[in-house]
């Protein structure tokens, strides 16, 4: 587990960039933390790091956007609005989640805790299949973040 204090948003995606390109074929990127944490900072970082050149903003509305013109196509998913275990599965998103190139998921809680009901999540931590890497971005005051970057599988 690593662990960094970002002091900027220029730091976040600073952060994303070495880890864009470092980041193997097949990975998922699951990234948490609140409103605001940071999380597309880090992802526009991480398309930089990859060599995209695109213009990398949420896809609150499309789910999904997909960055082609880097060393590893980038999916970048935002499962905000995917409140309950039935939206998850209706929103197609299986594909991504043992990827063809790389996957990063903003509000990845979502896949990871058990619905509003007490029933399974929708994808069990421990069987995600692949590469997997776990970041956690706590938003300490204005300016100041704390990322954690887990990888289990190393
Ligand atoms: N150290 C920092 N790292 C990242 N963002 C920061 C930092 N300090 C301030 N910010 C600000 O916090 C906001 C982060 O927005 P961003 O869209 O990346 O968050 P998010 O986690 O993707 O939010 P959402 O859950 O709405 O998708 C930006 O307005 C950015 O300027
Ligand atoms: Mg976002």
């Amino acid at each position: 587990m690593d662990l960094f204090t970002s002091r900027s948003p220029a730091d976040t995606e600073s952060v994303g960039e070495s880890l864009g390109r470092q980041v193997q074929r097949g990975t998922l990127i699951a990234l948490t933390g609140d409103l605001g944490a940071g999380k597309t900072q880090l992802v526009k970082g991480i398309a930089r790091g990859l060599g995209s050149r695109a213009r990398v903003h949420s896809p609150t509305f499309a789910i999904v956007n997909l960055y082609e013109d880097g060393r590893l196509p980038l999916a970048h998913l935002d499962l905000y609005r995917l409140e309950t275990p039935e939206q998850l599965r209706g929103a197609g998103i299986e594909e991504f989640l043992q990827p063809e190139g790389v996957a990063v998921i903003e509000w990845a809680e979502r896949l990871f805790v058990p619905g509003a009901d007490g029933g399974a999540a929708l994808i069990p931590e421990s069987r995600v299949p692949g590469n997997f890497v776990r970041i956690h971005i706590e938003v300490v005051d204005e300016t100041t973040r704390r990322i954690r970057h887990e990888d289990p599988g190393s």
